[in-house]
């Protein structure tokens, strides 16, 4: 059994909230080479949130490898305030590890598996919104045959997949399987501030075939601190998904919730890594991927899977999209909905007034 934990933290923004400092990607890199615990890592950046891919055979949620993390963000959350790089340890929302960094800020998706004679694998990173983003593209891979061919053609697909899905305000988790409960899980889903695509299973034999990371920091911290800005790990071909049915709901840059101040609704953007850095309005919200094609449980260099012409028409329309809500200023849609406002320092704003209001 290999295991793939991704962790992830914005431990400060080079510059404002737009992107990462090399001498933090160093330092990380440098510290994971370090150790000896790991069969093989890998570090990127997407927009400031710092991106640890790793390999080892301790399983899931093994307090050895959350250390080794949390650890990492806090030597680089030191160095980002000697550099004083923006919102330097942003996502760490307490200074004691615990055993496991989730609730502690970090972004976390991990799965084991046996890996197979050829395992290519899908990691998706975003930088501007939240984990409720990945919810239409994994709908649409897994259970949307006319984005997935392979829901159809291919046998070992037919059969569909579970999705165990996250009310991450109650802290419910709910399973649907797939076909049959597609407009359960749909009413749901299509409310993402809430409920959250955790995983996903392939129903013949249980495999597991995909995990997201479903932290949500406003609620942890009970106010904004910034954005999830999450990740997602697919496996790919052979009985999964092919590489081009899991990029293809991609290239519909879908509207999400996150950008400016985490209270504008905009297009999530699809680019390749040397363009993971928001700047416009501090977005629009991105999204980039990393290929992997496992070998021993090691990573080698990823492939940059959006930097590929075919997704230059979803960059167009997201741009022409991000134009379109621009207009809209501060109303809403481009606006998020009220319960997302209460995370903002809008209240505060808004308590200045309160007093003056007359019943009607
Ligand atoms: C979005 C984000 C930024 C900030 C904005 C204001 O996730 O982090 O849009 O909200 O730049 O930042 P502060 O309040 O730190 O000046
Ligand atoms: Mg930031
Ligand atoms: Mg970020």
């Amino acid at each position: 059994m290999i295991t793939l934990s991704i962790i992830k933290a914005d431990v400060g923004g080079f510059v404002g909230h737009s992107s990462s400092h090399q001498r933090i990607l160093e330092i990380a890199r440098q510290e994971l080479k370090k150790c000896n615990k790991l069969t093989d890592f890998y570090v990127t950046h997407c927009g400031d949130d710092l991106e640890l891919i790793m390999t080892h055979n301790h399983g899931i949620e093994n307090e050895i490898v959350h250390k080794i993390a949390w650890d990492i963000f806090v030597k680089c959350t030191e160095e980002a305030k000697r550099l004083k790089l923006y919102g330097a340890g942003q996502d760490l929302l307490t200074d004691t590890f615990s055993g496991n960094v989730k609730g502690m800020g970090p972004g976390v998706a991990e799965m084991s598996f046996e890996e197979r004679k050829s395992e290519p694998i899908l990691i998706f990173m975003a930088d501007k919104t939240e984990p409720g983003a990945w919810n239409l593209p994994l709908f649409k891979i897994f259970c949307d045959p006319f984005s997935t061919a392979g829901l159809i053609i291919d046998p070992k697909l037919h059969s569909g997949f579970s999705i165990e899905v996250h009310d991450v305000v109650e802290h419910k988790k709910i399973n649907f399987k797939m076909p049959e409960e597609m407009y359960d899980i749909l009413a749901l889903i299509g409310q993402p501030a809430r409920y959250v695509i955790k995983s996903v299973i392939r129903n013949s034999d249980k495999e597991i075939a995909a995990v997201a990371s479903t932290q949500r920091l406003s609620l942890i911290a009970g106010k904004y601190v910034g954005k999830d800005d999450p990740v997602v790990a697919i496996r790919s071909q052979s009985g999964f998904p092919a590489v081009g049915e899991i990029l293809e709901p991609f290239s519909f840059p879908h509207l999400v919730a996150g950008w400016m101040r985490g209270s504008h609704h905009g297009p999530l953007m699809p680019v390749s890594f040397k363009d993971a850095n928001p700047s416009r309005f501090d977005g629009p919200p991105r999204v980039i991927c990393a290929g992997f094609q496992l070998c021993n449980g090691k990573l080698s260099e990823p492939r940059d899977m959006f930097n590929d012409p075919s997704f230059d028409m979803a960059r167009e329309k997201a741009n022409r999209i991000s134009d379109f809500m621009r207009m809209h200023g501060p109303f809403q849609p481009h606006l998020v909905g009220v319960d997302e406002l209460e995370y903002t320092t809008l209240p505060d704003v808004l308590k200045k007034i309160k007093h003056r209001f007359e019943d009607l």
